[in-house]
């Protein structure tokens, strides 16, 4: 059985060198937690993991390596972050989207029950609202409209089905659009704020779907992180689902103007065909400012200062290697041809 009431000491977290991941990890060695960080380094970085966590190279789709994490570290809290979260591309890579984002959750809710965890903190995503009309808020009946959106929603449900069962005391976020130092900028299909960084330093136009106008609420990750460590102490937050982001939503064309400046170059920008994507997706947070005390911080001008100074430190990015396409048709032009 589970045991809600005590307190965790040794965490493990998936995605561990990613973006989001390496903030959590900083976040639970600065508040004294032991931290098993796994991570296949599909997507992040070994030198994002802070030196003092137990980094282990290795997959959640990997069953043997998870129990024997398990076991042999006593782990009694989990922060599953680990997932290839290219929410658009996910049509073209069904299959690698569900085993990753789904089957590798799975692997990782079977472990937890058998080890009795305290505690099950899932970043779920704003995707599983689908065509939802804004402001998304945590009561409606969710209807993603991508693969990326579908396995979120459908390990909330194995979430919730598995605390019924057996008892597993989790706790979903549903972040959205998160920016900041780390975050991986060589990916074409993902991280918009990343995108234009790198394509500033290469001296490219910022590239932008359609007109531009549809609107994002750009999140900080020092806002987002300290909040999923805090899940693990609150007693309240166990079976709830929150919302996690900012409350002022920006066009991209506007976002496009911001990182120009805080790069320090003049705005150029290209028009590529509009894709199918949500046009607005702000989100009511209310829930997690009432439960956990949830009050983003970080002005979109000021994160965008800090990222762009270390983009700009790191230095332009190879173009990740694109994923092998399952379903090569319709799709968006741009993402076509591999990028030279
Ligand atoms: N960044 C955002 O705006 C945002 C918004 C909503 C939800 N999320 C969710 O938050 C989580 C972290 O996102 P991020 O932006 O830090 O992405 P990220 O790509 O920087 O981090 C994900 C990490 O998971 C690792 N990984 C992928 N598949 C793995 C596997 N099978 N086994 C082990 N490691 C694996 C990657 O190597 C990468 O380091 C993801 O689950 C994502 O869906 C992110």
């Amino acid at each position: 059985m589970n045991s809600p009431t005590r307190a965790p000491r040794t965490v493990l977290v998936t995605g561990a060198a990613g973006f989001i991941g390496s903030h959590v990890t900083d976040e639970l060695i600065a508040r004294g937690l032991l931290v098993v960080a796994l991570d296949d380094l599909s997507g992040g970085y070994r030198e994002n993991v802070h030196p003092l966590a137990h980094f282990v190279e290795g997959s959640t789709l990997d069953v043997p390596l998870l129990e024997r994490l398990f076991r042999d570290f006593e782990i009694d809290a989990v922060i599953h972050l680990a997932a290839y979260a290219a929410e658009g591309l996910s049509h073209y890579v069904k299959r690698f989207n569900y085993e990753s984002n789904l089957i590798g959750s799975v692997n990782l809710i079977n472990a937890s029950v058998n080890a009795s965890v305290h505690r099950f903190i899932f970043t779920s995503s704003v995707a599983v609202y689908g065509d939802l009309t804004p402001p998304l808020h945590e009561d409606m009946r969710p209807l993603p409209h991508d693969p990326y959106g579908i396995a979120k929603w459908a390990v909330e449900r194995e979430l919730e089905i598995s605390h019924r069962l057996f008892g597993l005391p989790y706790v979903i976020f549903r972040p959205h659009n998160v920016y900041g130092v780390r975050q991986n900028f060589s990916d074409r299909y993902r991280n918009v704020v990343g995108i234009f960084m790198n394509q500033i330093l290469k001296e490219r136009p910022l590239t932008v779907f359609g007109d531009g106008t549809q609107t994002r609420a750009f999140t900080h990750v020092s806002d987002v992180a300290p909040v999923l460590v805090d899940a693990l102490f609150s007693q309240e937050a166990v079976g709830q689902v929150f919302n996690l982001g900012a409350d002022e939503s920006f066009s991209i064309l506007e976002l496009a103007e911001r990182v120009s400046q805080a790069m320090g170059v003049p705005l150029r920008v290209e028009h590529l065909p509009a894709r199918p994507e949500a046009r607005h997706n702000e989100a009511s947070h209310k829930k997690a400012r009432k439960m956990l005390g949830y009050r983003p911080q970080v002005a979109l001008e000021t994160g965008l200062r800090e990222m762009a100074e270390w983009v700009r430190k790191v230095g332009p990015r190879p173009t990740q290697r694109p994923r092998p396409l399952e379903i090569p048709h319709n799709l968006p032009p741009s993402w076509a041809p591999p990028d030279p």
